[in-house]
């Protein structure tokens, strides 16, 4: 369903600050994929998903999401296939709208209608519905603003914003890293919960080791813009977080270095 063909991105190119953030990248996601992607600090990732939502351009390769070449699509006519969350909750929605406004252009966002009078009164009994949902008491305070939620809340309304019209693909970039380790748990579920009901093709960036191999069905290790790793069923079950490292070692010759990864608690227990 994604493909992406030969997908290379170097920034800066012939200058002394050259950075080569993707490297012929090649990937083929199956139709309800979950991918989990994990790599140290500037390994790519954020870049790779850049490309793929169309925020910048690849120099060379193609992307193609269920046949379709979107490699010179612009990401506003992307958004309507692809969701997409960042780890900051305040990016994605309109502080000075309402829970229900924001839900409401998200809502729009996926039809062909650009106009449309007021929200209806079925449009807000679905917003209900899908709040409630969350399990956050949401639902009965649809007329707050996004701006004073707690950024756990936000970032859950804002994941419904990505999937209230199913995308054709998510691409969540660590989008539970700037939250307490409850909350991040608790946005971790809603998201896994709603990735199964509607079989949403996902990528996952993450700094969690553990959640790399807990979550989805496929993890895929990235280190200086080229894919080192790629591992699923037989050869992914079962497989530690000190495996992850050890075959990061054994592929690149160096240790693995995530400070983020590494100093948290959870990622590399
Ligand atoms: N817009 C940009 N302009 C210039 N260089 C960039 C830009 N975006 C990324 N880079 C560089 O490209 C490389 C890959 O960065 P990227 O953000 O994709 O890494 P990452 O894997 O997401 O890292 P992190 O775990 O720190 O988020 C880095 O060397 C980074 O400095
Ligand atoms: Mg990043």
């Amino acid at each position: 369903m994604l493909e992406l063909k030969n997908i290379s991105k170097t920034f800066f190119p012939g200058t002394q600050n050259e950075r080569k953030a993707l490297e012929n990248i090649q990937l083929h996601l199956k139709k309800g994929d979950f991918v989990t992607i994990i790599g140290g600090n500037g390994a790519g990732k954020s870049t790779l998903f850049n490309v793929i939502a169309g925020s910048l351009q690849p120099d060379q390769g193609g992307i193609f999401l269920d046949g379709k070449n979107i490699t010179f699509l612009p990401d506003y006519k992307r958004a309507r296939r692809i969701g997409r969350l960042f780890q900051d909750p305040l990016r994605g929605t309109a502080p000075n709208m309402t829970i229900e406004e924001n839900l409401a252009l998200a809502y729009m966002r996926g039809s062909r209608h650009k106009f449309s009078i007021g929200i209806s009164k079925k449009e807000i009994a679905l917003f209900q519905e899908h709040l409630a949902r969350l399990g956050l008491g949401l639902e009965n305070r649809m007329k707050m603003k996004m701006g004073l939620l707690s950024g756990g809340q936000r970032q859950a309304v804002t994941l419904l914003m990505a999937t209230i019209v199913t995308p054709q693909l998510l691409l969540l970039d660590e989008h539970t890293a700037a939250l307490d380790p409850a909350t991040a748990n608790q946005v971790a579920a809603l998201t896994q919960q709603i990735v199964a009901e509607h079989q949403i093709t996902t990528m996952m960036i993450t700094h969690n080791m553990k959640q790399s191999l807990s979550c989805g069905n496929r993890t895929i290790m990235m280190d200086e813009g080229r894919i080192i790793l790629d591992i699923s069923g037989q050869e992914r079950a079962g497989k530690t977080v000190k495996d992850l490292l050890e075959m990061f070692q054994t592929k690149q010759k160096k240790e693995f270095d995530n400070d983020r990864i590494l100093l948290s608690d959870d990622g590399a227990a």
